[in-house]
């Protein structure tokens, strides 16, 4: 308003009061903003004030997710295998028809590509190439792929999952395994056996562990052999080490001079073992667990009953299942 009424004054009149007008719009200017800062922090103080936080209280009761059967024994069988200097390999679960079985010297009229029951991927129309498959076994990523990526020697092994169609009580279409391997100028079937019983006396945490190595046949061995592990039934209740049961535990052999030249090892030079073990059935023997189908059905009951806690990594000196 005092501003408008400058319009009607003489030009000295509108010097001086002009002046003392802005001094005043400055003034109230500056309360105002002062204020608004003021009521700001007493907002501020009073929230702080209100919401006080005591980090020093103890949490309250949480429930803690755990570690499935599976990666605790994969965890546990690598802290095993890592203790004996065999490291760890990857590949592809979608895999070529190659890796999963040409290379492992199962050919196309083999009676082993049926037994494998085999997932075939789809294939585009006109692409008359044989179809890539899910990974019927652990043993393309060791003996194929890490040979070809690493060479020889070496000392690995491959946790991971395989699939094939069957569905009971003992399988399911996707499950796990893992394969191992050691190729050396000099290694022989008394290495495999060595390495086995270590492992079985780690894994099942018993000292007295007998294993009884039986002739057997599988494309990518020679010679091969099926291992079992002395065990008694006690009412159901399994006891490894003892009595007068055999329990097949795996498959092994040392390695087909075809698989070596597959993943460019003159076989000339090197020889070695291999090995595959079912990892779920690993699982059930040890922490006994009946049903193979309820690994995987996601039931929180199940899994905070076979769970593991989060915290504790297995390691052969420090105890593999607390
Ligand atoms: N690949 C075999 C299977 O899935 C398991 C196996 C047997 C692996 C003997 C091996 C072996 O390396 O020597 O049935």
């Amino acid at each position: 308003m005092k501003m408008r009424e400058l319009g009607k004054m003489t030009p000295e009149e509108r010097t001086t009061t002009g002046a003392a007008l802005n001094r005043l719009k400055d003034e109230i200017d500056t309360a105002l903003r002062a204020k608004k800062e003021a009521l700001a922090d007493a907002a501020l103080n009073a929230r702080l004030e209100s919401e006080w936080l005591d980090v020093t209280l103890p949490g309250r009761p949480q429930r803690q997710g755990t570690i499935h059967p599976v990666s605790q024994v994969m965890d546990e069988v690598t802290a095993i295998f890592a203790d004996m200097g065999f490291a760890v390999a990857e590949g592809p679960q979608v895999e070529s028809d190659w890796y999963n079985f040409d290379a492992l010297n199962i050919a196309p009229e083999h009676p082993a590509r049926q037994e494998h029951d085999t997932f075939f991927m789809a294939r585009a129309e006109g692409d008359n190439r044989p179809p890539h498959v899910l990974r019927t076994h652990t043993s393309p990523p060791v003996q194929i792929r890490a040979l070809q990526e690493r060479g020889a020697p070496i000392r690995v092994i491959a946790p991971g999952r395989v699939y094939r169609m069957d569905m009971d009580q003992t399988h399911t279409p996707m499950f796990h395994q893992v394969e191992g391997m050691a190729l050396g100028k000099d290694i022989s079937m008394a290495n495999l056996k060595w390495v086995l019983e270590e492992f079985c006396r780690a894994f099942f945490e018993v000292d007295n562990v007998e294993l009884r190595f039986r002739a057997s046949h599988f494309p990518f061995t020679e010679p091969s052999a099926e291992v079992d592990i002395r065990c008694s039934w006690d009412n159901g209740q399994l006891k490894i080490g003892e009595g007068d049961a055999w329990m097949e535990i795996l498959g092994s052999g040392m390695m087909h001079p075809k698989v070596l030249a597959a993943g460019g090892i003159d076989p000339n030079e090197y020889q070695g073992f291999a090995f595959g073990i079912g990892i779920d059935r690993l699982a059930m023997l040890k922490y006994g667990i009946p049903d193979l189908r309820a690994f995987f059905e996601s039931d929180l009951r199940w899994l905070r009953h076979y769970g593991f806690a989060a915290l504790d990594l297995p390691t052969v000196f420090g105890g593999l299942s607390k």
